[in-house]
């Protein structure tokens, strides 16, 4: 049953662990981490991606790029006039990725840097958009806050956030095995499965968000949800 979770389902850490550990815990699977879980989450990445509607010329921000696959497609989007900047904590990852920009041959489009989230090292009002991708679930809910807060921060009037994370079941919808099977692993062994379904819409609305939109996504019977939503006009 556990080879069927999403390395994102399996990959989080422990709310109460370190950025140490969670550092650790990525830099060991980063060689790995695409044969683990590309093939459950390109497509809820990709409908992110695509949400983000990133326009030639814009400046985007991903948190928690691992293996790269997005900063490529965001780079390809904002073009020679763009740029696209990436923060990770993992060195695996970001060893990966770099290699993955450079075969694309879009290395001078991204700056990513090594870094543990919060804070975020950027002034405010840097960048038109931000993307994450089973990231902001990995976070304790104090720290999600502030991950949102930071993210709104360094955004400019209206700019564009999209996320996509695992998502809690609506109102008249019911576990499915594999969700049942998770939350209880989730619950049993929280050091190894913790990236727990949260309610991605309600956490960026009440970090003062504005025209938060949800669009509903399933990986092997996991509710999963992108979400959009702008910073106000000045
Ligand atoms: C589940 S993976 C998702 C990777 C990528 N976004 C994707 O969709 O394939 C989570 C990523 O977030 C990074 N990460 C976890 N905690 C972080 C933190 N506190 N600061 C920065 N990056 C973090 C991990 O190193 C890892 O690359």
């Amino acid at each position: 049953m556990t080879e069927q979770v999403t390395a994102a389902t399996l990959t989080g850490m422990d709310p109460s662990a370190s950025h140490s550990d969670t550092r650790t815990f990525y830099d060991r699977i980063s060689s790995v981490y695409d044969l683990i879980a590309d093939a459950g989450e390109h497509a809820a990445r990709d409908k992110g991606l695509q949400l983000l509607h990133v326009q030639p010329g814009e400046r985007i921000l991903e948190i928690g790029y691992g293996t790269g696959r997005a900063l490529v497609d965001l780079a390809e989007a904002a073009g020679p006039e763009g740029h696209i900047d990436g923060i990770d904590v993992s060195s695996g990852m970001h060893e990966v990725a770099s290699k993955r920009l450079a075969e694309a041959g879009l290395a001078d489009r991204v700056t990513i840097r090594t870094g543990s989230v919060p804070p975020l090292p950027w002034p405010d009002d840097q960048f038109d958009g931000v993307f994450m991708s089973f990231v902001l679930e990995l976070f304790p809910e104090a720290e999600m806050k502030e991950v949102l807060s930071e993210t709104f921060r360094v955004l400019r009037p209206q700019g564009r956030l999209s996320v996509v994370s695992m998502a809690t079941v609506q109102e008249g919808e019911h576990d499915s095995l594999l969700e049942k099977t998770y939350k209880w692993l989730h619950r049993h062994f929280p050091h190894i499965i913790d990236c727990r379904p949260i309610d991605a819409a309600e956490v960026i609305r009440s970090a003062g968000f504005c025209s938060v939109q949800e669009e509903r996504l399933e990986i092997w019977t996991l509710p999963v949800a992108a979400v959009t939503a702008r910073t106000p006009a000045s």
